[in-house]
């Protein structure tokens, strides 16, 4: 569903090149529940499709990116209604589907649906008040966006099944060893540095900003000979563009390169 109203679960601005989504349901620790899932999924669309946006940033408050799925609106489901609605595929991964980079700045708490989305975001920022957590186990359920699958991945097999077996969190220092964020600033600095990252790769050429993104993806499924295979096709093509033209004159002459993002 795309709301034809103003969203109420989430905050969209945009500085510069840069779109940011702000989570904002304070009350509840930024819960994800459906609507939200919709309004986010509506607005990073709008950004993907929006010339004038190069990078976007998903951030939440202080004291929470997001607490996890809304437990209150999961209580009561059956698996008739989550089966049936397709509960979760049906709206919550369309940040997958954004082919334009998406930064995680992340402090407070990522728990649950929230450390889940995080993780779905292209790289995370955290501030160092952040906590990542996959509690579900204490609900009896698991993780069901993806923390399974992703947190491993990112953590490796022990520290993913420590924190989703005992429920235990995760701070950001020990998320930055992990390798779960490329980095840790104060609290108070969070949303400068994730602003810095965003504008330096709104600088770039957005086709080659957007091959590498969906070619390091590509390290995540399938073979290793795939991958590099698939790279290779992308880094040849790349030689069709103007900005790659552009991006080495400018090197060669000893200038700053003007991208055209064609
Ligand atoms: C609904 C939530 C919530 C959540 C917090 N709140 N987390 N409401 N769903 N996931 C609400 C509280 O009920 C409370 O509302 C208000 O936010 C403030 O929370 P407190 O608990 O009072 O704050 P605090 O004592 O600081 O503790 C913070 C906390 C704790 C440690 C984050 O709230 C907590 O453990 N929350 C649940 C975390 C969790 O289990 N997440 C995983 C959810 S399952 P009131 O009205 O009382 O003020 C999940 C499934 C993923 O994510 C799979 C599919 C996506």
């Amino acid at each position: 569903m795309t709301p034809t109203t103003a969203p109420e679960c989430i905050t969209v601005r945009t500085e510069g090149r840069v779109g940011i989504v702000t989570l904002n349901r304070p009350k509840q620790l930024n819960a994800l529940n459906n609507q939200l899932m919709d309004e986010l999924g509506a607005a990073l669309k709008a950004f993907d499709a929006d010339d004038d946006i190069g990078c976007m940033i998903l951030t939440g408050s202080e004291k929470a990116f997001a607490a996890g799925a809304d437990i209150g609106a999961m209580a009561s489901y059956t698996f008739a209604d989550v089966y049936k609605g397709d509960y979760i595929t049906r709206n919550w991964e369309t940040i997958r589907s954004i082919r334009k980079p998406v930064i995680g700045a992340v402090s407070g708490f990522a728990l649950g649906g929230g450390c889940e989305l995080a993780m779905m975001c292209d790289f995370i920022i955290a501030a160092d008040n952040a906590k990542f957590g996959q509690p579900e186990i204490k609900l009896g359920i698991i993780p069901g966006a993806g923390g399974t699958q992703r947190l491993p991945r990112a953590v490796g097999k022990s520290k993913a099944m420590d924190m989703v077996l005992t429920a235990r969190m995760m701070d950001a220092t020990e998320a930055e060893r992990a390798g779960l964020v490329s980095r840790v600033v104060p609290l108070e600095k969070l949303m400068d540095e994730a602003l810095g990252a965003a504008l330096i790769i709104c600088g770039f050429s957005l086709p080659s900003v957007m091959a590498a993104k969906e070619s390091v993806n590509r390290a995540f499924e399938g073979s290793l000979s795939d991958g590099v295979m698939f790279e290779r096709r992308i880094f040849h093509a790349l030689f069709a563009t103007a900005d790659q033209k552009e991006g080495m004159d400018a090197f060669v002459n000893k200038r700053k390169a003007e991208f055209k993002h064609q």
